[in-house]
């Protein structure tokens, strides 16, 4: 199935400046770019993206952490798009991610761990929709 997925490029990764590493390892995985920002999140707009980890004892460290600096969101289209993109970014703990994989190779620790992709259709229509109006998604998103 056609489908988009949210991808964000974490601060840690913006402060080694190897965004464009990430972006061109999706292109090379054959997903498709249909929107992309650069912007600084505010505290309350990290609260309401993670807000499903509320009451997670990382939770105020996770905040405190994707607001602390710019980063890259994009919108990525393609075959089982979701799931693909899981795959490329892999395990949540860098030290238990395939090698290979976007968090073995970028990600720093389990907070700092690189990239975020959405887990599900439903996450991903609701993080889009956080971060993209319909508009500034390029056609074959929609
Ligand atoms: P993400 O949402 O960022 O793509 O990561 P994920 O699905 O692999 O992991 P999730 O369970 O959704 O956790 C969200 C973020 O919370 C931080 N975390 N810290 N200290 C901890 O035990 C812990 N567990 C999770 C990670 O930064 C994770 O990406
Ligand atoms: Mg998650």
């Amino acid at each position: 199935m056609q489908e988009t997925t949210f991808v964000m490029i974490k601060p840690n990764v913006m402060k080694k400046q190897k965004s464009g590493a990430i972006i061109q390892r999706f292109e090379e995985e054959g997903l498709q770019l249909v929107g992309m920002k650069l912007l600084q999140i505010s505290v309350k707009k990290c609260e309401e993206f993670y807000q499903e980890h509320s009451e997670r004892p990382f939770f105020s460290e996770l905040v405190k952490f994707i607001s602390s600096h710019p980063v890259v969101v994009l919108a990525l289209f393609g075959e089982n798009a979701i799931l693909k993109v899981r795959e490329i970014i892999g395990d949540t703990n860098p030290e238990k991610a395939t090698v290979g994989s976007l968090r073995a190779q970028y990600g720093d620790s389990i907070g700092e761990n690189a990239v975020h992709g959405s887990d599900s259709p439903k996450s991903a229509k609701r993080e889009l929709a956080l971060f993209f109006s319909s508009k500034e998604l390029f056609q074959t998103a929609k």
